[in-house]
């Protein structure tokens, strides 16, 4: 009773969990998974090995880590090897004069926040120095500091930040860099600037009045040859939304490389800079809008320039989306297109932002503007914020992530065996995963997800070496290397195909499952349908060699359970048994697909687990139930008064007096991990383990019988009390069965259709939604809606998970809620 009263429960449990399903990555490797190696680059006096950066070639890769710069050999696909150190350490003084400014130990150290090619022979390097950040030029080659223009270290003021911990951005265009970071110890003073420059291109940075940085995070910059433009990406305080309080807001700015700053006005000051806001919402849910990582992805050959998209990872200020990030797709195209908009003006006098109705005295944002005149340069001045936000590509997000939160990204196209182009993000968890995802006009999927550390990591870093086809990983834990893809984890044609990756193929020849090159066109793949009956010779799937039956041996009226392995987690897995329906009296099939039944001499027999994805239908494990001998009906004789009850680890314990147990029906455990590599054929038994709760030892002499007849009386007891549990057992079931659908769909109206109370309860748990944000909120969100520029119903079927999709939607609620309709009131 205890049993099937615990059975019910579990299955109240995963009917509610059910309707959670969501974005799932197909596969999983834990750490150290075989199918998917790691390479790990650590070195025993090297800590905090987080910023990296790829030569050009990608053959070798510099390490800026904790008072050190190294270089490794990237060249070989499943090996780093070291190559140079460069040691660059605080002198005692410093740290003498780091510690006397108050700071912990740990962070009195020179961490290289910088590092970047500054030509064919020279790196620059940039490092916190202990609280005093300082820059340095390298030989690329042999790894050691060389002497710049000036002929000693230099100071690293403006190009670095001075605690480790705080985000900053670097990029080098024809030997300048551009900066985006503190310029302060406090970390008060953000600044963007150009350093390096030569002759009448002077160094140049924002003007600090004016606020034209509301404390900031920086979080990536690009040069976009074509428009001879940085780009900054970064999250501040949107001062332009005075009616939330602390709103954050994520940036993207620019300014022209050409840029040499105004003659009187804007001295050694960009004139080109400008700012726009990045826009990741959804229709009128609340917007994600903290930036996390942005990447770029530029246009297939032959494309412009403008096709040019920057992908970026949000997530939400507001604890409604707590935990959960999303992915939203800009392009350059929209971005110049705001750039060239009308911009806002603030009003100096209340701090407060209008749109522009002074005359237009010039188009800010536009490069070349040195040689204009003071009023133009003042009107430049005020006028830097644009009055459009860049809308996400399509108006909508690209994916909402599973239960994870995302913090960094890598994209890259890949042509498909087809010589179609997919996109494929690779994205780290706060968990230490990395999500391998493709992006297909149906949605998101996760292709497979990869454990890459122990423990959550603080500060890291992701890189893509397309030339190479890794995925590099900077972390304080080492550095850490990825094959984009293991197509040999897949053992058959269906396996191939069902994992829907781009990079992988089946090749019917050799029956390999084999990285897609430009040589290597003809294979079977289907990264959009996934349709195995389209791409592989099946032949009649009941006629392929499935596996190998394993025997169960049980007692009648024992409970048996029957464990059906995890082909994928897309698979949906079913049993079936050679001649006869499961009859959902008789047999219990938990979420997990494990069978549970009584057995009864009707049950005895065939079982077979299938697994379902995509229309195609494999069998993943067959049991043969069979009677065993019937050893522990006989009462216990009188001669033998110590019984001994075992357990699976074989230790004996003597008790003295017998324990009742045929009242008891018997547990027959099975337990058998199929590796989801193996084809049907290939399956292995990992595991296999037999518990019994309330047996007793077989004796031996007893089990000389096979398949012994129960003794006509035993029948008799055993019948009487089968009936009895199975009818307690139906009863449970279907009461609980009742309960748990109803909970079940309240559970799921509630995923699918925003509800007030629920929602008002999370953002008042959420603390950081005040009051008067919500007000905010619902005073504006016409506001927001507008600015979005689509109609509510321009995102609702936008081809995302649609579990995914739904989440969004509970969380999202407010702006719903504001207007006072709950849809889901009954009128
Ligand atoms: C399947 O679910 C049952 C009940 O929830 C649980 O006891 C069992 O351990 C699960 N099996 C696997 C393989 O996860
Ligand atoms: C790829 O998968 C196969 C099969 O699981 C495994 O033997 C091999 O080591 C894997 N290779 C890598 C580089 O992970
Ligand atoms: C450096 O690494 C240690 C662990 O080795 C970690 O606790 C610390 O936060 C890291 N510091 C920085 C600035 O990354
Ligand atoms: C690269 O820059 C360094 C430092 O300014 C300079 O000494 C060196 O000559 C430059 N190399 C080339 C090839 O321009
Ligand atoms: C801008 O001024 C520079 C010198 O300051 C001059 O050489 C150049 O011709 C001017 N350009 C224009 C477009 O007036
Ligand atoms: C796979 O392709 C076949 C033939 O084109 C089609 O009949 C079938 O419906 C497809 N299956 C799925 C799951 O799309
Ligand atoms: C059997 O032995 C193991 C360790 O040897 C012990 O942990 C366990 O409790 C024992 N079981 C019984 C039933 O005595
Ligand atoms: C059988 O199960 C016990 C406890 O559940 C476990 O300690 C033992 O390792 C298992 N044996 C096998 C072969 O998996």
């Amino acid at each position: 009773m205890v049993r099937s009263a615990s059975l019910c429960a579990c299955l109240f449990l995963l009917i509610i969990l059910s309707c959670h399903s969501q974005l799932l990555p197909r596969l999983s490797f834990p750490m150290g998974s075989p199918g998917r190696s790691l390479t790990v680059f650590t070195s025993p006096d090297v800590y905090n090995t987080t910023t990296l950066l790829l030569s050009n070639d990608e053959e070798t890769l510099f390490i800026g880590a904790r008072d050190a710069i190294l270089s490794i050999d990237v060249s070989q696909i499943d090996s780093m090897t070291f190559k140079e150190k460069l040691d660059w350490s605080p002198s005692e003084k410093d740290l003498v004069d780091c510690s006397m400014k108050g700071k912990m130990q740990t962070v009195c150290h020179n961490f290289v926040r910088v590092l970047q090619v500054l030509n064919g022979t020279h790196l620059y390097a940039c490092g916190t120095f202990a609280f005093s950040p300082r820059c340095i030029y390298i030989n690329s080659v042999t790894l050691t500091l060389a002497t710049g223009p000036s002929g000693k270290p230099e100071e690293g003021r403006g190009r670095c930040p001075y605690d480790p911990y705080q985000k900053n951005t670097a990029i080098t265009v024809d030997g300048e860099l551009y900066t985006g970071t503190v310029a302060d110890y406090r970390g008060t003073r953000p600044v963007i600037s150009r350093h390096l420059s030569e002759g009448s291109h002077v160094d140049l940075k924002l003007d600090d009045t004016l606020g034209w940085l509301e404390d900031p995070t920086f979080i990536s910059s690009t040069f976009v040859h074509s428009e001879e433009k940085v780009y900054f990406f970064f999250s501040e305080i949107g001062k332009e939304y005075d009616f939330i309080d602390k709103f954050t807001v994520s940036r993207v700015a620019q300014v022209c490389t050409s840029d040499v700053g105004g003659q009187r006005t804007l001295q050694k000051r960009w004139t080109t800079f400008a700012k726009a806001q990045l826009l990741c919402q959804a229709g009128q849910e609340l917007p994600y809008n903290v930036l996390q990582d942005i990447v770029r992805v530029d246009p297939p050959e032959g494309a412009s320039d403008d096709e040019t998209l920057f992908y970026g990872i949000f997530t939400s200020q507001w604890r409604v989306n707590l935990g959960r990030s999303a992915v939203c797709a800009f392009s350059l195209k929209d971005i110049k297109r705001v750039f060239t908009g009308r911009y806002k003006v603030l009003n100096r006098d209340t701090l407060k932002w209008s749109t522009r109705v002074q005359e237009q005295m010039a188009n800010p944002g536009e490069c070349g503007l040195h040689n204009a005149s003071d009023n133009t340069l003042r009107f430049v001045k005020d006028n830097f914020l644009t009055d459009k936000s860049v809308p996400p590509v399509n108006q909508r997000l690209t994916m909402v992530s599973p239960d994870a939160s995302y913090s960094n990204i890598a994209a890259q196209r890949v042509e498909g065996a087809n010589g179609k182009l997919y996109t494929v993000l690779f994205l780290l968890t706060d968990s230490g995963f990395l999500h391998k995802a493709v992006l297909l006009d149906k949605g998101v999927h996760i292709v497979e997800e990869i454990q890459m550390f122990h423990r959550p990591q603080a500060v890291k870093n992701l890189l893509l070496s397309v030339a190479k086809a890794v995925v590099l990983v900077g972390s304080s834990e080492g550095v850490l290397s990825l094959p984009v893809a293991n197509c040999s984890h897949y053992g058959s044609c269906a396996d191939c195909v069902l994992a829907r990756d781009p990079f992988c193929g089946w090749n019917s020849l050799r029956r390999v499952c084999i990285r897609v090159t430009r040589s290597e066109k003809q294979l079977a793949q289907d990264v959009d349908e996934g349709n195995v009956s389209e791409q592989c010779i099946i032949v009649n799937p009941r006629a392929r060699p499935g596996p190998s039956s394993e025997v169960v041996s049980v007692s009648l009226n024992e409970v048996v359970h029957l464990k059906c392995p995890e082909a994928s987690h897309l698979a949906k897995r079913h049993w079936e048994r050679l001649n006869s329906q499961l009859s959902p009296k008789i047999y219990i099939q938990s979420d997990n697909s494990s069978l549970s039944f009584v057995a009864t001499p009707s049950t005895l027999g065939h079982y077979l687990c299938l697994a379902v994805e995509n229309g195609y239908s494999q069998t993943l494990v067959v049991y043969h139930v069979k009677q065993k001998s019937n050893p522990t009906i006989l009462p216990a004789p009188p001669s033998r008064p110590n019984i001994t009850p075992t357990t699976e680890t074989g230790n004996k314990t003597d008790i003295s007096t017998p324990v009742q147990s045929e009242s008891k029906p018997k547990q027959v455990n099975v337990y058998a991990t199929v590796a989801h590599k193996d084809s049907p054929a290939a399956t292995t038994w990992k595991s296999r383990n037999f518990t019994r709760w309330f047996g007793f030892e077989e004796d031996k002499s007893q089990m000389t019988e096979p398949g012994g007849n129960l003794n006509q009386a035993d029948k008799g007891t055993y019948l009487k009390e089968l009936v009895v549990v199975s009818i307690l057992l139906a009863l449970c079931v279907s009461a609980l069965l009742t309960i748990a659908f109803n909970r079940f769909r309240h559970v799921c109206t509630n995923q699918t259709v925003p509800q007030t109370p629920s929602s008002r309860r999370d953002l008042e748990k959420g603390g950081s939604a005040t009051p008067q944000e919500r007000e905010s909120l619902k005073g504006h969100s016409p506001r927001l809606e507008k600015r979005n520029g689509q109609a509510s119903n321009g995102v609702s079927h936008n081809g995302q998970s649609h579990n995914g999709k739904s989440a969004v939607n509970l969380s999202n609620s407010m702006l719903n809620v504001s207007n006072g309709h709950l849809p889901n009131t009954p009128i």
